[in-house]
């Protein structure tokens, strides 16, 4: 994670809030963060396991696991909820998904930018269409679901994109290096992200 990963992060710790807003009335005790980072998210709860990819996050948790999202280390209905801020979008968002709901007892909450999000870059953002077929066939309960955009200057964008992560995976189909980033940067206009937050009950 880049030093100033906090720094520039405005919009995934804004977005970690809202999240929380989401889940904050439900009955729940222990919480797995899936794609954790340096835990705005996880530090909203007591009980929290934060897992990431990235192990030298460690010190920045309480409780911590190296994994993937795709694949994660623990047995079916392992936590009252299961929680991922801007995270799968950089993931098999599909897999990712599953297993959230795999080793959920109760609910999934997930927020991450989807596809229409930096018209005129190549990465491959998760169609909400997909996203929500997926909730659809697995037969379980959205209980809450909102879409938003948001907008940001090119410098922003810049230093966002340089700071706040691409996937880790070795082989991860979405990766692209930092001179494409920069190459493509300055052909989007007005960039924007949008962002789908969502709400299961399983
Ligand atoms: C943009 S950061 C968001 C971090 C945090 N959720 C937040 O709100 O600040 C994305 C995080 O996802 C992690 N990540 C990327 N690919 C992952 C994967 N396949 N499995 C687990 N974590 C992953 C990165 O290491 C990074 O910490």
């Amino acid at each position: 994670m880049n030093k100033n990963y906090e720094k520039y992060a405005t919009l995934q710790k804004n977005n970690a809030e809202h999240l929380f807003n989401i889940v904050k009335n439900l009955s729940y005790e222990t919480v797995l963060d899936v794609g954790a980072g340096t835990g705005f998210l996880s530090k909203y709860f007591n009980n929290c396991i934060s897992l990431d990819i990235d192990k030298s996050l460690k010190t920045y948790h309480k409780k911590f696991v190296v994994g993937e999202a795709e694949h994660l280390p623990f047995k079916d209905k392992s936590f009252d909820l299961t929680i991922s801020n801007f995270a799968l979008h950089l993931c098999d968002v599909e897999l990712s998904i599953k297993e959230m709901i795999r080793v959920s007892k109760q609910y999934v909450a997930c927020s991450f930018p989807i596809k229409g999000s930096l018209e005129g870059w190549i990465y491959n953002f998760p169609e909400e269409n997909t996203v929500l077929e997926l909730l659809k066939s697995k037969n379980i309960k959205v209980l809450e679901k909102t879409i938003y955009s948001i907008k940001f200057t090119n410098l922003e964008l810049l230093k966002f994109i340089n700071t706040t992560g691409k996937p880790k995976r070795i082989h991860a189909k979405n990766f692209i290096s930092k001179s494409q980033i920069k190459d493509i940067l300055v052909k989007i206009e007005n960039p924007y992200f949008i962002v789908l937050s969502f709400l299961l009950e399983v």
